[in-house]
Parts: structure tokens; C-alpha cells; sequence
């Protein structure tokens, strides 16, 4: 099978690392990819929000099954493009990327289908928004409608904090036209974590849960990132509560965009928050995570592509997922000024020594080739280091060795990563 995968990220490097060990596949195409996984595929000088560029080279290489990374091209209905043409696509339509790409369409979809998730109203001016935020009280959450790459999200604790985030929306207009409807929603608290499934469009298949540490700062303080770090499992859900739950949040969306008319074919990615009075979904994503995506690579035993090819077929069949019950951790290497403005252009060392270890994997991200062969740091997110261990006291110690072995001089790294977990179950065992 010749595969092609769309994207540039660690999520993608993942992804290509796994299928290129896929016996059935005979060629991995990855585009644009990154200078990491030009080892494990043949990288295509396409942009991933290329959709027509895309649908032509997958026509024209008579590629099998292409498999979408990242949500922008699946708004932009490259699904749907590749699927006209023929082409088998894992990644869901526009309309289901939707779920995704319009907040307010996934919490009226929410609504629709009875998933719980935090209780909100929709606005589109200050006055109205400050009404709403005014009945929820503080701290309050305000979230752009659109696609903001992980930063349309405001939590403002206090009247100032309020008066800055409205302004940010509706004054300044920071986020442009993705804030022209805004979620103003009630604040909840508890552990996040991450359930990720598969879909053929009836049916769903879960990974072992994970959680990603989403704050820049250590102590979970700081502006949001696209994810700072991650481990599998989750260690704050228990394994044996997943299936109910994928069952009560995230099979509903499958259903649901049957019942419209609109098959859910892709990964369906549940954003969750474990209240007190019960688990809530905060967002749904239509892509895997990242940096989930790493350590659940490296923990899925079973063969990928079999499942993903059944799955974009429209049914799974017999193809399961299996998975290790070692724990895997990944620790994001970022350059200076990420979520913001990164630092961009200087030389990674060691990048050759780097992974001389079975079950540990550096993933590359934002990083660049030049001609003389030196890989340069150019996004926020460069690389990230993961490991298999067989508790996460290890696997966390392994990914962070690994992680210390690349050098370059704006690389920041957070260093506590699954600490918070580590310690309360220092604490359980303790007691
Ligand atoms: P989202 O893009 O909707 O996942 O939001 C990004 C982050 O904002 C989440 O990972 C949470 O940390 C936080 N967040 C979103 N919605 C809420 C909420 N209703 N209550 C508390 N925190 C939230
Ligand atoms: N790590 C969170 C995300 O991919 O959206």
C-alpha cells in the first residue's frame, strides 16, 4: 500500500514511525514533513493546507489511503476533495471537522446530543458577552468560534482580567473574524485528560488515555500551548473508566453525525475535564493530539494502517488496536518565546547521538535541513523526546535524558512534566 501523510509535526513523525513498520505498506509519502522523517518516508514539497495540491499528488501516485495530521486541511475539506476523486482518506469531512474548527457548532452539537460539557451561551458584541460572563460569575471562560491554534481561550479571574479579555475580542480584535461569535461559558475544575478514539463511522476504537501538559510554565502557570509535554496513561483516569466513558461523550458524535448525514470517519479526540460531579468535555479535536500522539504511538502494539485503511473503508471489521501496558512519556523541546514569538534559525547539536536506546524516540517538529546538513530550530515546537518505561517514574527519567542530549541555544524545556502525578501517587502509596 502506498500511504500518505499529511503534515509537519511530531504528531506526524509519529505517525510515519509507526506505519513505515507496517509490512503492508510499500511506500510512505509524508507532506511536507520534516527533516526527521525523511529517514522513514519520502517527504512532498506540499504544503499541508494545500488541499488541491494534496488531492492532485494522491490521484496521481494512485495512493491507497491518506491519512490527515493536522485539523486545518480538514476544515478546508480535504476529505471531502480526495473522496470525489476517488481517493480513500482517513480524516473527517468538512461538515464533521466542523466539531473542531466552529466552538460554537461543537457545543450546539453537544447540546443537540446530550454530552455533557460545561453550560455556555453564544454572543457576538462586549455588552452581551459581559451579561453573560456577569450570570456565570468568575472566573469565567471566553472562547473564540474559530480556529486560533490553541490561544482563543480566555480565563479571566477578576473584573480587570475581564474587562482585558473583552477588549482582546471585541475591541481589538485579536482573533479576527474567529471572534465574531464568542463562547462565554462557566469555569470547571478538576484534572484534564485527553481520550482519543478511532472512527469508521459507526463504530469507535479508544487508545489508553493520556494527558498533556498544556501551560508554558512549570506549576501549570503561563499562557496555553499546542502541549508541552504528555504521558500515557493519563494515571488520573482509571483504564477500566475509559470504554464508559468513550461510550457516554464520544459515541454520541459518532451517532450524531450519522443522524445528520454526515459520517464521523477520522480520529475523534475528547478534551476532558474530571469534575466533581462528573467527567465534562471541554473541546473536541478531529485530529490526534500532539503531543498525545507520540507516546500513544509508542505504546499501540497492533499494526496501525490495517485499522486505518478498515476504518476510512467504513468499517473496522476485525481490526483492533492493541496497546503495551508499559508507560510512555514525552517531554517537548520549544525554542524561547513560544507560544509567542520563537527564537528561530540556530543549529540543534546532537541530534546524532541522540537515541542510542530501544523504546525511546525524538520526534522532530519545527525543525529545517540546510544544504550543508546542520538541522535548524525554526518553530515554537522543535522536537520531542519520548520513552517507554515500565512506570512513569522511568519512562519520565528516559525522555528527559534523551531531551537533555540536544542542545541549541533558546531550547526550553519544562521539567515537570507528570511530576504532579507522580506525587500523589507517591502520596496513595504512602497512605
Ligand atoms: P479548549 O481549546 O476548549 O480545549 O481550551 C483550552 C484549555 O482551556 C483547556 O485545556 C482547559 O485547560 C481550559 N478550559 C477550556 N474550557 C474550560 C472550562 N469550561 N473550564 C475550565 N477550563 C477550561
Ligand atoms: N495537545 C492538545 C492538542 O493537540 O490540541
Amino acid at each position: 500500500m502506498k500511504v500518505l501523510v499529511v503534515g509537519s509535526g511530531g504528531r506526524e513523525h509519529a505517525l510515519c514511525w509507526k506505519l513505515a513498520q507496517s509490512p503492508l505498506a510499500s511506500r510512505v509519502y509524508c507532506a511536507p514533513g520534516n527533516p526527521g522523517i525523511e529517514g522513514l518516508a519520502e517527504c512532498v514539497d506540499l504544503a499541508a493546507d494545500d488541499v488541491a495540491g494534496l488531492t492532485d499528488f494522491a490521484v496521481r501516485e494512485a495512493v491507497d489511503l491518506t491519512v490527515v495530521g493536522p485539523e486545518v486541511p480538514l476544515t478546508l475539506g480535504l476529505a471531502d476533495l480526495l473522496a470525489q476523486r476517488g481517493g480513500a482518506v482517513f480524516g473527517p469531512s468538512r461538515y464533521a471537522a466542523q466539531l473542531e474548527g466552529s466552538k460554537v457548532f461543537a457545543k450546539e452539537f453537544m447540546r443537540r446530543h446530550g454530552v455533557a460539557t460545561a453550560d455556555f451561551e453564544v454572543v457576538d458584541n462586549l455588552a452581551a458577552a459581559r451579561a453573560a460572563a456577569t450570570r456565570f460569575g468568575l472566573p469565567v471562560v471566553l472562547k473564540a468560534d474559530g480556529l486560533a491554534a490553541g490561544t482563543g481561550v480566555l480565563i479571566p479571574r477578576d473584573e480587570a482580567e475581564l474587562d482585558d479579555a473583552l477588549a482582546v475580542l471585541f475591541t481589538e480584535r485579536r482573533f479576527g473574524t474567529s471572534a465574531d461569535r464568542v463562547i462565554v461559558e462557566e469555569c470547571l475544575t478538576g484534572e484534564e485528560v485527553s481520550l482519543i478514539a478511532l472512527s469508521d463511522g459507526k463504530r469507535l476504537q479508544h487508545f489508553v488515555t493520556a494527558k498533556d501538559y498544556k501551560r508554558i510554565g512549570e506549576g501549570d502557570v503561563g499562557p496555553n500551548t499546542g502541549g508541552m509535554g504528555a504521558h500515557s496513561p493519563s494515571m488520573v483516569l482509571p483504564e477500566a473508566q475509559a470504554a464508559g466513558i468513550a461510550e457516554r461523550m464520544l459515541q454520541p458524535v459518532i451517532d450524531g453525525m450519522a443522524a445528520e448525514g454526515h459520517p464521523f470517519v477520522g480520529v475523534l479526540y475528547g478534551g476532558l475535564m474530571l469534575t466533581a460531579e462528573g467527567p465534562r468535555i471541554l473541546e473536541y479535536n478531529v485530529r490526534f493530539g500532539d503531543p498525545e500522539c507520540q507516546p500513544l504511538m509508542l505504546r499501540l502494539e497492533s499494526d496501525l494502517l490495517p485499522v486505518l485503511r478498515a476504518a476510512a473503508a467504513g468499517d473496522f471489521g476485525a481490526e483492533k488496536l492493541t496497546f503495551n501496558d508499559q508507560v510512555a512519556a514525552c517531554v517537548v523541546l520549544a525554542s524561547a518565546g513560544y507560544p509567542g514569538t520563537p527564537v528561530q534559525g540556530e543549529v540543534i547539536s546532537g541530534l546524532d547521538v541522540a537515541v542510542d536506546q530501544t523504546g525511546a524516540e525524538l520526534f522532530h517538529a519545527g525543525t529545517s535541513r540546510r544544504s550543508d546538513g546542520s538541522v535548524l530550530a525554526v518553530g515554537g515546537r522543535v522536537l520531542s523526546a519520548c520513552a517507554l518505561g515500565p512506570d512513569l517514574g522511568s519512562a519520565l527519567h528516559r525522555a528527559y535524558a534523551l531531551a537533555d542530549r540536544v542542545e541549541w541555544a533558546a531550547k526550553i524545556v519544562r521539567r515537570d512534566i507528570g511530576r504532579r502525578v507522580l506525587l500523589a501517587q507517591a502520596g496513595r502509596v504512602a497512605e
